[in-house]
């Protein structure tokens, strides 16, 4: 007896759904039979299959009647929800082991953090940043990482981490866009202000749209691959005195949305993490400046939500206090932006 993998999966997907004839409520006996029937066919060759059916009630998400299969392989016991109302597509929920992921800005907080559960989870792990002594730090402390000087608001610095990369680490699989920056700026000061920073849209955003740009093609030839977005809370409800800042991460959010349609029928999984406030170096100066006394939940918690996101095929994985900005966002944004801002 052979273990099922995805092409096997898609196959019995598609006869089954194509015998089915969907909606299955004609009777929930005559869909019992089905799948007795297509259990007992498909048992023949694969004895890991587990076929149940189910609806997940309105308002959820995924909602509407859903085949369950559950199929159990040498690593893991995955539940997979097919949809009969949406095109048959399978696609496998990502491994946590085994990958080879870029992380950028990995050599301190969220990032950092990132790597050590992927390296934990025996996943081979780069990072790269900008500071040397950070990056050096950090693989003192994970000397299995690889690391990289990078500025990735730097086109030149990025097609060379890209080249670096895919010739040295043929397997490359899983990139994360971790790198930012935040800044308060005050537009009533005009253009000198924003001279004084760095760009956060070069590196919050275009390094996140150039670095997907070249690695997109390579993983369409993997098995499995995924592209990470961390945003922030705020591209939902925008922090006015970091404008430029929440825009970005507004526009992360919504580039996500495009990418994951667009990749959609391809091996590339598209995932957006949405921390809350954090406790790392991002914000430290202004905080203080804003007497703001929150420092914020440990990075290691947004890294323990990924990898979870990662293994339940989690999309947008919003943490902790960012849901309900998220929410609020849908429902009550003028209240929330005015709690914000007052
Ligand atoms: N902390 C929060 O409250 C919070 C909340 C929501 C979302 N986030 C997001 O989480 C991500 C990680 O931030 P963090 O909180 O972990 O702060 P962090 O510790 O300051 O991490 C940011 C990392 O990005 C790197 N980086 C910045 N500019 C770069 C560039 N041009 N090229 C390469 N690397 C660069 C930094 O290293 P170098 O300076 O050495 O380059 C640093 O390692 C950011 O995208 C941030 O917007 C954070």
């Amino acid at each position: 007896m052979g273990y099922l993998d995805a092409e096997a999966v898609q196959k019995v997907l598609s006869v089954m759904l194509n015998e089915v004839k969907h909606p299955f409520f004609r009777t929930n006996k005559w869909i019992l039979q089905s799948l007795r029937s297509f259990r007992m066919t498909f048992s023949l060759f694969w004895d890991n299959l587990d076929l149940h059916y189910g609806f997940i009630p309105a308002g959820r998400r995924n909602s509407g009647p859903v085949v369950i299969l559950t199929f159990r392989s040498s690593e893991r016991i995955v539940p997979q929800y097919v949809h009969m109302d949406k095109k048959p597509s399978w696609r496998l929920q990502m491994k946590t082991s085994g990958n080879t992921v870029l992380i950028t800005g990995g050599g301190t907080g969220i990032g950092f953090c990132i790597a050590e559960e992927f390296v934990r989870s025996g996943n081979e792990v780069i990072i790269c940043g900008r500071r040397e002594e950070k990056l050096r730090e950090a693989k003192a402390k994970l000397p299995q990482i690889h690391t990289k000087q990078c500025d990735v608001s730097n086109a030149k610095d990025r097609e060379a981490l890209f080249n670096w990369v895919t010739a040295n680490f043929k397997g490359i699989n899983i990139l994360v866009n971790n790198a930012g920056v935040q800044r308060m700026i005050d537009f009533k000061k005009g253009v000198a202000e924003l001279a004084r920073h760095e760009d956060e849209v070069d590196i919050n955003l275009t390094a996140t749209i150039q670095l997907s740009a070249y690695f997109i093609p390579a993983f369409m030839q993997r098995k499995e691959s995924a592209i990470v977005n961390v945003s922030s809370g705020l591209a939902f409800i925008p922090l006015a005195i970091m404008p430029v800042y929440c825009a970005t991460k507004a526009a992360l959010h919504s580039f996500s949305i495009s990418l994951r349609h667009q990749l959609k029928d391809t091996p590339v999984k598209v995932f957006e993490v949405i921390p809350p406030t954090v406790d790392t170096e991002l914000d430290k100066g202004t905080r203080a400046q804003r007497n703001m006394t929150y420092r914020g939940i440990p990075p290691s918690e947004v890294a323990t939500a990924t990898m979870k996101a990662l293994a339940d095929d989690e999309f947008e994985c919003a943490v902790g206090q960012a849901q309900g900005l998220m929410d609020a966002s849908r429902s009550n944004f003028a209240e929330q932006f005015g709690r914000m801002n007052h």
